[in-house]
C-alpha cells in the first residue's frame, strides 16, 4: 500500500499499541522509527508490515532471543544439545532473511544458493563463534548475502582454558582424578604422578593473535619464556608489551616446551602441524590446541605420541568434531575436552547477544558491527 498514512509516536508506549498502528500505517521519527520502520539504503525493499523471519540453529543463551524477537519472528531450534543435520538445515534454512548459525553448520555455497532463491532471500548469517571456517563467506559474499562473527569477548576465556590445558597436561591433573577417583590411591609416593614443570619453561605460541597474545599474558605470571611464529610479526612495541619474541616457524617448533596453536582455521593452516613439524619438536614437548582440530594432522599427532616423538598433548579440538580419533581416547598422556575454550556462561552470552546484535543493526541498515563482508553493504 503506498498511502500508507504516516504515524508518529512521541515516546515509547506499551507493546500492544504498536501493531494496531502497524496495521494501518507507518512509523516515523525516533524512537518509533526503529520500532516501526527499517532504516535502509533500498528503499524500495521496505515493507513495513513485513517482519523479518529469523532462524536460529541450536539453543543458545536466553539473552539472544528478545533482541530479535524484537525485530522480527523467530523460528528457533530449542533442544539444547541437538544439532540439525546438514540436510535438516537445508530444509529449515531457506525462507528466512537472518539465519543465526553456530559453528556446527556447515553453511556451504549450496546451502547460500538454496537460500539466496528462497523468498524471503537471505540477507545475513549471523555466527554465534569467533571462527567462521563453517561458513563459506566468498559464495555468501558473491550472494550478497552478509556474514559476521563474534570476536573479542570469548579472547580471555579462550586463553584461560589454553592455559588450563597447558597445565592440565603437564602436570597430568585428569589422569591423576581419574587414578584417585578408581580408588587407587593408597599413599603418597615420590613417584606419583611426576609431571614436567610449568614454570620457567618455553613456551611456543603458533599464530599470536588476540588469543595468543593472552596466552602470553598469563604465561608470564609463571616466569615462562614466550616464542611466538606469525605470518604477520607484530610492531616491536607489542612484542615488548607481551614479553614476546619472534622466530622462525621451524625454530620455535624445536625450541618450545610447550607449543601452543592459534592461528585461524584457512586453507594455509590445514594440517599446518603434521608429521614433520612433530618430528621438529622436543621429546618432552606438548602440544596444545584450542584453535582448531584439522590445523593438527590427528593420525600424524596419533603416530607421534605412540612413538614418543612428543610427550603429551591438550586438545580442545579435533579434526573431524565431533569424532575423535579413538587411539587417542586410550592414551594416558593426552587430555581431551569437547570443545569448551569459550565456554563461560558470561562470555558465551555475550557471543550469543553478539551474533543477535549483528543481525539487529543489519535489519536497521546500520552497519553490522562485526561484519565480515563489509562489501556486500554496498
Ligand atoms: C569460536 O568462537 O570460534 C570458538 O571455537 C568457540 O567459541
Amino acid at each position: 500500500m503506498s498511502d500508507r498514512p504516516k504515524i508518529l509516536v512521541t515516546q515509547k508506549v506499551p507493546d500492544p499499541a504498536y501493531p494496531l498502528l502497524e496495521e494501518i500505517g507507518d512509523g516515523y521519527g525516533e524512537p518509533a522509527l526503529h520500532r516501526f520502520r527499517r532504516h535502509t539504503s533500498h528503499p524500495s525493499e521496505v515493507i513495513m508490515s513485513d517482519r523479518p523471519k529469523i532462524l536460529v540453529t541450536q539453543k543458545v543463551p536466553d539473552p539472544a532471543y528478545p533482541l530479535l524477537e524484537e525485530i522480527g519472528d523467530v523460528e528457533a531450534n530449542m533442544d539444547e544439545g541437538v544439532i540439525w543435520p546438514y540436510e535438516e538445515l537445508l530444509r529449515r534454512g531457506p525462507g528466512h532473511d537472518y539465519i543465526y548459525s553456530l559453528l556446527t553448520d556447515n553453511i556451504d555455497s549450496h546451502f547460500l544458493e538454496a537460500c539466496a532463491a528462497a523468498t524471503p532471500r537471505l540477507k545475513m548469517v549471523a555466527n554465534m563463534a569467533v571462527g567462521f571456517n563453517n561458513i563459506d563467506v566468498d559464495a555468501a559474499t558473491r550472494l550478497g548475502i552478509a556474514v559476521s562473527n563474534t570476536p573479542g569477548v570469548l579472547s580471555d576465556t579462550t586463553a584461560d582454558l589454553a592455559f588450563a590445558l597447558l597445565m592440565a597436561t603437564a602436570r597430568r591433573i585428569p589422569e591423576a582424578e581419574r587414578f584417585l577417583r578408581a580408588g587407587k590411591y593408597h599413599g603418597w609416593g615420590p613417584l606419583l604422578f611426576c609431571g614436567v614443570d610449568v614454570y620457567g619453561a618455553m613456551l611456543g605460541l603458533i599464530g599470536a593473535g588476540r588469543i595468543g597474545k593472552l596466552v602470553a599474558r598469563r604465561s608470564s605470571g609463571f616466569d615462562m619464556k614466550v616464542i611466538y611464529y606469525d605470518v604477520y610479526r607484530m610492531p616491536e612495541e607489542e612484542e615488548r608489551e607481551y614479553h614476546l619474541t619472534y622466530m622462525p616457524f621451524e625454530e620455535v617448533l624445536q625450541m618450545a616446551d610447550f607449543i601452543s596453536v592459534h592461528t585461524p582455521y584457512m586453507p594455509s593452516t590445514h594440517h599446518l602441524i603434521s608429521e614433520r613439524e612433530l618430528n621438529l619438536m622436543k621429546p618432552d614437548a606438548i602440544l596444545i590446541n584450542t584453535a582448531r582440530g584439522p590445523i593438527v594432522d590427528e593420525k600424524a599427532l596419533v603416530r607421534a605420541l605412540q612413538a614418543g616423538t612428543i610427550a603429551g598433548a591438550g586438545l580442545d579440538v579435533f579434526e573431524n568434531e565431533p569424532a575423535v580419533e579413538p587411539e587417542l581416547l586410550s592414551m594416558e598422556n593426552v587430555v581431551l575436552l569437547p570443545h569448551i575454550a569459550s565456554a563461560s556462561l558470561g562470555t558465551r552470552t555475550l557471543m550469543a547477544t553478539m551474533a543477535s546484535d549483528n543481525i539487529v543493526a543489519y535489519h536497521l541498515g546500520q552497519r553490522p558491527p562485526n561484519i565480515l563482508n563489509p562489501q556486500v553493504l554496498g
